[in-house]
């Protein structure tokens, strides 16, 4: 798709990814090689997917606490404290893993150089240290959340800028409350008899039987600023 973005037979919008990573030029002028623009689109379209897993906690999440279908109903102030519980409380990524450039202390711990190091973020973000009561699933915790880059760290921690942290926290934040959004508000559903159970040794830990849902159907009283469901 690269080559034929070059070679002009595909004409993706120009704010698409696709296009913007075709068309890129180094200071020197200089297009991607072919195979590394392919890798970087997939960096764009791969982590984009992944999202359908927090998008599948998030079902579940309004299954098991169903007053807060209503309370995202009500008021679309709720859905970002709503989908960062989920992503305090579904652990998707365990732990991140790095290897030490250099020999140094921190705390009362020796990193030799070399030495392999996993960061915990389940842990971190279920830790009672800081988390009030980190075992029950409460979005009214982000109401008032102080934004900590250190204690909340579902997609990595520390800065955005000077780190790893992952760039896409934003777009997965962003994703998230436009599909609880429409789960609440634009279409009713029924859920089947199913095994939601979550095995927490799978990576990702998803239900058993993921979330299915049935007897789909569009709901009556729209509001203005929500997407529509085709009729058919
Ligand atoms: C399902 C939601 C996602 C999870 C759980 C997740 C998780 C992570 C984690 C744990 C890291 C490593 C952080 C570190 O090393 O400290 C990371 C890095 C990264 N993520 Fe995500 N991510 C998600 C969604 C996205 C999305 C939607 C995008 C972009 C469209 C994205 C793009 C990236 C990139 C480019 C990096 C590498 C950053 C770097 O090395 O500097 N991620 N992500």
């Amino acid at each position: 798709m690269v080559g034929q973005v070059r070679d002009g037979s595909l004409e993706p919008q120009e704010e698409s990814a696709l296009h913007v990573i075709a068309t890129w030029r180094d200071p020197d002028g200089a297009l991607l090689r072919p195979a590394v623009a392919a890798v970087e689109l997939l960096n764009v379209l791969r982590p984009t997917v992944a999202v359908s897993v927090f998008m599948t906690s998030a079902a579940h999440a309004l299954h098991e606490h169903g007053d807060w279908q209503h309370k995202l109903r009500e008021d679309q102030g709720n859905l970002e404290p709503f989908v960062q519980e989920v992503r305090r409380f579904y652990p998707f990524f365990p732990a991140v893993a790095a290897r030490s450039t250099k020999d140094f202390r921190w705390r009362d711990y020796h990193f030799p150089q070399g030495r392999r190091i996993l960061l915990d973020l389940t842990g971190t973000n279920s830790d009672p240290r800081t988390w009030d009561a980190p075992g029950e699933f409460r979005p009214d915790r982000f109401q008032h959340w102080n934004g900590n880059a250190f204690t909340f760290i579902p997609q990595g921690g520390g800065s955005h800028d000077t780190g790893h942290r992952c760039p896409g926290e934003w777009i997965a934040i962003e994703l998230m409350k436009a599909f609880c959004d429409f789960l609440v508000g634009s279409i009713t559903y029924d859920l089947p008899d199913q095994d939601l159970s979550i095995d927490l040794s799978s990576l990702p830990a998803l239900p058993k039987s993921r979330v299915v849902i049935s007897r789909i159907r569009r709901r009556t009283s729209l509001r203005h600023d929500r997407i529509e469901v085709p009729a058919d």
